[in-house]
């Protein structure tokens, strides 16, 4: 098969990553520590990324979730796989996601941490397809929007092919 076709460069990935940072760091200024909750497994290059170039108090956190069995052949309804470590309650939370399509998952990872009383609760996602998504969700920071079609790389696979490519590639998963 050949390499995916660069949809996003890793330089456009990086100058936007910035941006976001610069944002929720102002935004979360003197709020005290930021918990970034990262969704595993697509979200853990632009989580590495994106915290790193934070200049306010933070601490990571993972959960995983599943809701595609088999590369983009869907499961059914969102499952919990992995939990946080520490109590959320009382802290700014900002959920970290690689892409949000249909909502499904943001939607059920929203409203299961909201649950927990935390002070608040927002989302950070790389890409939105947002033509797909069909529950209402607010993304509060976006890196980019994208259309309908199988994205790998920067963390994002294909039946856990292509993860690690340094850059947003296009595939056909019928290929
Ligand atoms: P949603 O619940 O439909 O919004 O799906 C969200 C999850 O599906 C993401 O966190 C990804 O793990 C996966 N996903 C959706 N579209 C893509 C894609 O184009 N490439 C890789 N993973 C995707
Ligand atoms: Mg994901």
């Amino acid at each position: 098969m050949p390499n995916p076709k660069t949809l996003i460069s890793e330089d456009e990935i990086k100058a936007r990553v910035d941006v976001l940072a610069s944002q929720i760091s102002l935004d979360y200024a003197d709020k005290g520590e930021l918990v970034l909750v990262g969704v595993l497994k697509g979200a853990f290059i632009f989580l590495a990324d994106l915290s790193r170039r934070l200049s306010i108090p933070r601490y990571i956190e993972f959960i995983a979730v599943s809701s595609y069995e088999h590369g983009s052949v869907r499961s059914g309804a969102v499952r919990l796989v992995m939990d946080v470590r520490r109590s959320i309650e009382g802290k700014h939370v900002l959920v970290v996601e690689d892409i949000v399509d249909t909502g499904h998952t943001i939607h059920y990872l929203i409203n299961m941490l909201k649950s927990r009383k935390p002070a608040s609760v927002r989302t950070c996602a790389l890409l939105h397809k947002e033509h797909k998504t069909e529950v209402d969700v607010h993304v509060d920071y976006l890196g980019f929007k994208i259309g309908d079609e199988w994205v790998v790389g920067y963390g994002l696979d294909y039946a856990e092919k292509d993860r690690t490519l340094p850059y947003i590639g296009v595939i056909d998963p019928t290929d």
